[in-house]
């Protein structure tokens, strides 16, 4: 059966949105380019699609978004500089993200949401299945998750979300899936989602969190799919449509993550993610570790 999928080789990487939580850093500067320790924060998400093996990565940009396109790009200037003074490292450091993957821009122009920035993607993708991968949520490359989904798509075909388990206060701030278990510990089978619901409502603890492979089923249930919570064309209702009749793209599936996961959405949570990456860096992390204990055995201290 996995033989009769073609490869997935596309990464949809939505990066339209405005970072209005991060003024007046994101003023001029696209929030995706914040640095998370010294690398802008979509550089691990690209770096995570090329992983997987997605080699080809389409970014779903607006306005005001220039400086990620020459962030992936060549910068012969710096390259050649470096060059002249020998500084190997560093101009290794500027090669890298240039050399991760064949990338691709398509504007999404009116910001109608993120199940529209997808939809931005259908002429690019075309009949195939392919990955989505939002910005905000980083994963440990220790932990590979888009491989798994990649694998479970690939044995029972349809779409496969990733889920996280919540606190029930935390569900309201993401997509949550009803979900059957299946004989792979780690695999669900999604009956139902719902973007955002209140504790109350949930229908279980399930969150899904930024990783998505989709069946290209996705873009003609987008195309019809009425503006939802916020006003916005949601992928969480398009996929509860997917859900909801697997005769139009084949079932829906979850992969059960429980790895590491460091969200950069909002400033606290970028704050405590940059703080737990430089504690695991090889580099910087020895250091850090020392000067933050201290830290904090002082903070403790006060009254
Ligand atoms: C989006 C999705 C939501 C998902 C979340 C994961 O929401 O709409 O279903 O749970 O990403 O990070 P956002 O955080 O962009 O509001």
């Amino acid at each position: 059966m996995t033989q009769s999928h073609p490869r997935i080789s596309k990464a949809v990487i939505p990066a339209a949105g405005l970072g209005t939580r991060f003024l007046p850093a994101t003023k001029a500067t696209p929030k995706e380019m914040l640095p998370v320790v010294d690398k802008p924060a979509i550089q691990y998400v690209v770096e995570e699609a090329a992983a997987a093996g997605l080699d080809d990565v389409l970014m779903v940009t607006g306005r005001n978004k220039r400086p990620l396109e020459d962030h992936f790009d060549r910068n012969y200037e710096l390259e050649s500089a470096l060059g002249r003074k020998g500084d190997a490292a560093r101009l290794a450091k500027v090669q890298e993200s240039s050399d991760l993957a064949t990338m691709h821009y398509v504007r999404q122009g009116d910001p109608k949401g993120l199940g529209h920035a997808v939809l931005c993607a259908a002429p690019h993708v075309g009949d195939e299945p392919f990955a989505v991968l939002l910005g905000d949520d980083l994963i440990d490359p220790r932990d590979p998750l888009l491989r798994r989904m990649i694998e479970v798509q690939e044995r029972h075909g349809g779409s496969v979300v990733a889920l996280m388990e919540v606190a029930p206060e935390q569900i309201h701030l993401y997509g949550c899936a009803a979900v059957e278990a299946t004989t792979d510990s780690d695999v669900v089978r999604v009956s139902g989602l719902v973007e955002k619901p209140d504790a109350a409502d949930a229908p279980s603890h399930y969150a899904v969190i930024g990783r998505y492979v989709l069946d290209p089923a996705v873009f003609g249930i987008l195309r019809k799919t009425e503006p939802g919570r916020g006003g916005e064309i949601q992928l969480t209702d398009a996929l509860q449509q997917l859900a909801a009749d697997e005769t139009v793209g084949g079932p829906v599936h979850g992969v059960v993550f429980k790895g590491r996961r460091y969200d950069t959405g909002d400033r606290g949570d970028y704050l405590r993610a940059i703080v737990r990456l430089a504690c695991e860096r090889e580099d910087l992390g020895p250091d850090f570790r020392t000067w933050l204990r201290r830290y904090v055995t002082e903070e403790m201290q006060q009254p």
